[in-house]
């Protein structure tokens, strides 16, 4: 069994906690969050031990009973929670983006690989049926080599941050960070390493900075990679995300559209594979909560011992350097090379 303490009952805490209930070899042992209210609250649910910061937590007496912590706090806790865990010899899993800067990113693996435990960072599209599909079918060769792949997310503007931290732009990085990294993560791992980048925004300071955000990527081994993402749709703009990829022989497209945010995501929109012979097919995509695949591949990896090879935390410091890389792109209007 592991006992994992979840940092941040937001958000994104209510979704890593109903998720670990769903795992057999998984309790939650704690509930961190400086709200008390809302800390105490998430702990009832789950029987858990509520601590109002990281602090508490890690001093406690019972500590050694702790296994892993599941860093959910806001964006610009993420270095800060991550060094002290790391430093108090806890694995952990912290969601993306793993940090706001690359500086802090160093800080943190170097922490991980000093005090010897396992980090990932929470870039789910790794774990969502339908984007892994579609990198296995690309993998596969079936329908050629890979030559575009547009990544797209789109949804009305967050309103649940507590005290608006994602409108900072110094606390969130805005949309870009946030959301778009997603994409330009998954465009990675699907393509390899990027090595040109060329962005444009709508920028809005009352919104967290760059709330809008188109990016063209040119990959090392020549493939070419499209993303767009923003959160500053209205009324009742659905949550979208798009993938298309146009490959040799045929083009894989998913278009996703669910309610107002991902808590609607369990609908099911078909992963379809149109073939240059003029065939179309849509693929077996076994369906399973993304959340839970991630959740519980990072259980697995504590609970049996084994390397976590997956949304490591070397992958999470990539995304944020490309993201970063957009940003610069798109308020400097720029070119950004990347070594
Ligand atoms: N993977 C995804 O799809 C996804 C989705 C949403 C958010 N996120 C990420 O998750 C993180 C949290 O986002 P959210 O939307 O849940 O935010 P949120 O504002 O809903 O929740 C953050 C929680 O942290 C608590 N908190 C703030 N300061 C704290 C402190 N010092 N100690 C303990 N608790 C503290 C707040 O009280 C709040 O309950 C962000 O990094 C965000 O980018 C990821």
């Amino acid at each position: 069994m592991i006992n994992v303490a979840i940092i941040g009952a937001g958000y994104i805490g209510q979704v890593h906690a109903n998720t670990y209930k769903q795992i057999n070899n998984a309790r939650i042992f704690a509930i961190v969050d400086s709200i008390e209210e809302k800390g105490k609250k998430l702990a009832d649910q789950f029987d858990a031990n509520y601590f109002s910061n990281i602090d508490e937590l890690l001093n406690d007496k019972n500590i050694a009973d702790i296994d892993c912590i599941d860093i959910c706090s806001p964006t610009f806790l993420h270095s800060e929670m991550a060094i002290k865990t790391a430093n108090a010899g806890k694995d952990f899993l912290i969601e993306k983006p793993l940090s706001l800067s690359l500086e802090e990113a160093d800080k943190i693996i170097e922490a991980v690989k000093r005090n010897k435990v396992q980090a990932m960072v929470g870039h789910v599209l790794r774990f969502w049926p339908e984007y892994i599909k579609a990198k296995e079918i690309v993998d596969s060769g079936d329908i050629g080599k890979p030559l575009f792949a547009f990544s797209e997310r789109l949804t009305v503007t967050p309103d649940w941050h507590v005290n608006k931290w994602g409108f900072d732009e110094k606390h969130s990085g805005g949309a870009a960070l946030d959301l778009h990294i997603h994409d330009l993560d998954y465009l990675i791992w699907l393509l390899g390493k990027p090595v040109i980048v060329k962005s444009q925004g709508v920028y809005n300071p009352k919104l967290g900075g760059l709330v809008h955000i188109t990016t063209n990527i040119e990959f090392k081994n020549g493939f070419s990679g499209f993303a767009e993402g923003g959160w500053s749709f209205t009324g009742n703009f659905p949550f979208t995300m798009v993938l298309r990829i146009i490959c040799e022989n045929g083009t894989i497209e998913w278009v996703f559209r669910a309610g107002k945010n991902i808590e609607e995501r369990n609908q099911k929109n078909d992963l379809i594979v149109y073939r240059s012979d003029g065939s179309v097919y849509v693929p077996n995509v076994e369906q399973k909560d993304p959340f839970l695949t991630e959740c519980e591949y990072f259980i697995n990896c504590l609970d049996f011992n084994r390397p976590i090879e997956k949304a490591t935390i070397a992958d999470g410091r990539e995304s944020l350097k490309l993201t970063l890389a957009a940003i610069e792109s798109a308020k400097n209007k720029n070119t950004v090379y990347l070594k």
